[in-house]
């Protein structure tokens, strides 16, 4: 089906066809890419491919229906590490148009290249993602996601330009200017990791304004994972409908997938570019649609970087099409890595958050602290006040034992929990929120 960019504030034809359709076209794209274009270009050249796919004994013709894809091997992080910096671009360096990186905990960053065909259909998708989100022609578009080697900002930046709207290039950080730009010029939209915009809103209260007065109608929300609870903060505080985006660097970027405004019921893939699996993280297999596990995905029309059963290591579930013909996915629960085993319990930062977040004396930031005492492990949840709260030893000591006896009840998990003044956690001036403090000794 030829995809044609539609009028701007009308759906894409694709976006409603049946799932004949959509089967057809995902096998024709998986085909081309795995067949001609990985064939050609990535099992040419890109030598990682050609080895992955040997040594499994399969060849990009072995791909005739969706289930094939099944056996084909793996991509993981370290594969990409392992070809630092260019190794895994299937076109001459020369018609690379861009370069991005994510940075790991660890060591050299993850690079990724685009051709100037790749940045187009990107800015196509996210655009298509601000429809989703209501957004329209003409509204204004307040960039916070980091501009730079992060995909957040330039990726937001092109897909806004694209839907047509006007964009404010802010990038991360000066939390003041932000309050100000948004007061000043009044945007309609605000696309910002949802831990940015918690200290966003701080700062107007700071200023002694309320984030409800502004302009913002919809706030496009990602990069990180966050939670309902924090949902309906956000959308309580700001008066604005919450929604969210969802993408990695190594798969395009933001617009991956993209919650549709009126249903709010979790990112919908576009299928069309992307086609998603989910993996038992354990064993590799394959798993049914509904149950939860990894998140795999592989490029169906990507020149510059084919990725090929990309292991996301984020854990969530397919869902069947609402709002639109693709499937969409659960809200993501955690990273697979990203996941704590506490005294054997496993734990997931988000779980922490919707606790804190249901406790309305607490601001909604948190920060988790990890170490080793002796041979267990202590887990102390850091929380603090509401902005200008403040409260009695004895008040603090009832809402620990409030968050304490929650997190023993909904996770299993024995916590000691401070409850601070306000403005005592650390806040994010460019993006992801650190969580996590973990100094146990690796083991
Ligand atoms: O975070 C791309 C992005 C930018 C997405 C802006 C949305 C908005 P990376 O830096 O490569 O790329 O990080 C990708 O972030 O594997 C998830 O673990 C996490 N992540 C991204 N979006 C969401 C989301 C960008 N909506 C990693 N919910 C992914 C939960 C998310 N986690």
């Amino acid at each position: 089906m030829p995809v044609k960019r539609p009028a701007p504030g009308d759906l894409e034809p694709i976006e409603t066809a049946s799932r004949d359709e959509i089967t057809a076209l995902q096998i024709a794209r998986l085909r081309a890419t795995l067949q001609r274009a990985t064939l050609q270009r990535a099992y040419e050249h890109v030598p990682h491919y050609r080895r992955a796919f040997d040594a499994r004994g399969v060849h990009p013709e072995d791909l005739r229906t969706l289930a094939d894809l099944a056996k084909f091997p793996f991509t993981v992080k370290s594969d990409l590490r392992d070809n630092y910096p260019f190794g895994m671009f299937a076109v001459p360096r020369e018609q690379v148009a861009r370069i991005h990186a994510s940075s790991g905990t660890t060591g050299k960053p993850t690079v990724v290249g685009y051709t100037l065909q790749d940045i187009d259909t990107w800015a196509d998708l996210v655009a298509r993602s601000i429809r989703a989100a209501g957004g329209r022609p003409g509204d204004m578009v307040h960039v916070s996601y980091g501009y730079g080697l992060f995909t957040g900002g330039l990726g937001a930046h092109y897909g806004a330009e694209r839907a047509g709207c006007t964009v404010i290039p802010v990038s991360g950080g000066q939390t003041e200017k932000q309050v100000q730009l948004i007061v000043d010029f009044k945007p309609d939209i605000i696309m910002v990791t949802p831990s940015y915009m918690q200290v966003i809103i701080e700062q107007f209260e700071r200023q002694g304004l309320s984030a409800k007065d502004s302009s913002l109608k919809v706030g496009i929300f990602g990069a990180e994972p966050w939670t309902e609870a924090m949902r309906r903060d956000i959308e309580a505080k700001v008066g604005l409908d919450a929604v969210d985006i969802y993408g990695l660097s190594e798969v395009m970027g933001p617009g991956v997938a993209s919650e549709c405004v009126e249903s709010k019921d979790g990112p919908v893939i576009w299928e069309d570019h992307f086609y998603p699996e989910i993996i038992d993280p354990d064993t590799g297999a394959l798993l049914a649609d509904g149950e939860e596990g990894e998140l795999v995905f592989t490029s169906l029309s990507k020149q510059a970087m084919p990725i090929v059963r990309y292991r996301t290591r984020d854990l969530t579930r397919l869902l069947p099409p609402t709002s639109r013909a693709f499937r969409r996915m659960g809200k993501i629960v955690g990273r697979s890595d990203d996941m704590l085993i506490v005294r054997g319990v496993n734990l997931f930062p988000t779980q922490v958050e919707e606790i804190v977040l249901a406790h309305e004396r607490l601001s909604g930031l948190y920060q988790l602290h990890l170490r080793r005492e002796g041979p267990l492990d202590e887990l102390e949840v850091h929380c603090e006040l509401q902005p200008h709260a403040s409260a009695s030893e004895a008040e603090r000591q009832a809402i620990a034992t409030w968050v304490q006896q929650r997190m023993k009840t909904l996770i299993g998990i024995s916590a000691s929990v401070r409850v601070f003044d306000p403005d005592a956690i650390e806040r994010t001036q460019t993006g992801k929120a650190r969580r996590v403090v973990d100094t146990r000794p690796k083991t």
